[in-house]
């Protein structure tokens, strides 16, 4: 027989792509077959950071549902016509859909998420489970993050204290203690990517600082440093959320008004710090703390630099050191919660979303 396997599709707020992956799990692990990314065309990733940003119209909206429900099709795709996809049953697709808006804490709580499931389940022919977050937000939660439970299911070990960080646009944390009395908690940092990528965006036109380099070439400003790490989202305490509605070109620009003696550099190599030390300040103060760092983040070879010394005692490196390629955690996530929800198991972590209870996330959309 088989193996059973999951397509997991995600797309971050980076906005960069499409990452697909199948992967299949046993005895809470999880074994990568085939991946493919599909990057976004130009025009759409403005559209979306447009829509992002609450402006478009409901027509703009609703095409973009569609166009990003082909694109995701086209991932799912990739992976379904790879060689390795024979040697498997694929059972299900997770897609988390392209975040546009997440608003956990308006009175009329929502998150959005584009890339139209009913087009991924008829393109494909595949049973497709989506709209992971709202069921969540329905019982209270934030809706997010979602990870932690599969990060637990992966990689948790008893007798170990550790955290994954997840480094997206924006950075979210599990943290996995082995103290029986504490239970696993997990919430978003704060920015992760989100702001280095604006901020290279808008002074150099590309998307983002590859390995830190520019950044290298400036100084971390210890003033304007110290006014971002002053923003109250760095010490709210969990659950908490955030998103690029936040953490944006306009954040960055309101503070370094105050500090114009700091050059385009400068800002970039602050920018990277106040990602670090953010993550930093907020790991759990645990003995022999292992850092696991999953996400685009981890290929940014100045930003695994800095966190390695600034987290030190504790030791950093990259989840493939506990079994999975960093590129493919979070897709992988969303697979193994399409196999939850079919299994009619819940998908969230109360403790971690502050929902009222364990709930079995998704809608399912037969092939
Ligand atoms: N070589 C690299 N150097 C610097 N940053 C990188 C590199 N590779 C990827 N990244 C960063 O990772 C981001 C994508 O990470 P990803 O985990 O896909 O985020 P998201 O989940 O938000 O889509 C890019 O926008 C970029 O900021
Ligand atoms: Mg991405």
């Amino acid at each position: 027989m088989k193996p059973h396997a999951y397509i997991g599709l995600m797309s971050g707020t980076s906005m960069d792509g499409i990452d697909a992956v199948l992967v299949s799990f046993s005895e809470g692990r999880a074994k990568v077959h085939a991946t493919h990314t599909v990057g976004y065309p130009d025009p759409v990733r403005h559209q979306l950071t447009k829509l992002s940003q609450n402006q478009g119209t409901p027509d703009e909206l609703g095409a973009m549902d569609h166009q990003v429900g082909e694109l995701f099709s086209q991932a799912a795709l990739g992976v379904i016509n790879s060689a390795a996809a024979r040697e498997v049953d694929i059972v299900a697709i997770g897609s988390h859909g392209q975040t546009v808006r997440h608003q956990p804490r308006d009175k009329h709580a929502f998150s959005m998420q584009l890339g139209d499931p009913n087009l991924i389940a008829e393109n494909t022919g595949i049973t497709t489970v989506a709209d992971f977050r709202r069921r969540d937000m329905a019982a209270g939660g934030e809706g997010a993050p979602l990870v932690p439970a599969f990060h637990q299911a992966m990689f948790g070990c008893p007798s170990k204290n550790l955290c994954i960080v997840n480094i997206g646009g924006i950075a979210n944390i599990s943290c996995l203690l082995s103290t029986p009395e504490e239970k696993i908690y997990g919430f978003d940092t704060g920015p992760g990517n989100a702001l280095m990528d604006a901020w290279c965006q808008d002074q150099t036109g590309k998307s983002y600082d590859e390995n830190g380099n520019w950044a290298n070439e400036g100084r971390v400003h210890q003033g304007l440093l110290g006014d971002m790490l002053s923003d109250a989202y760095f010490a709210l305490p969990a659950p908490k959320s955030t998103g690029k509605e936040k953490f944006n070109l306009g954040w960055i620009k309101t503070f370094i008004k105050r500090h114009p003696d700091a050059t385009g550099s400068d800002i970039q190599r602050t920018l990277l710090e106040l990602t670090v030390i953010s993550i930093a300040k907020q790991l759990p103060q645990s003995n022999d703390l292992k850092v696991y760092i999953c996400g685009g983040g981890s290929r940014n070879r100045l930003l695994m630099q800095e966190l390695r010394r600034v987290c030190s005692p504790f030791a950093v490196s990259s989840t493939t050191e506990i079994g999975l390629d960093p590129q493919w955690v979070e897709a992988a996530a969303f697979a193994w919660l399409a196999q939850r929800t079919l299994n009619k198991q819940p998908g969230n972590l109360p403790a971690v979303t502050g929902a009222r209870g364990k709930r079995i996330l998704g809608a399912v959309y037969w092939p």
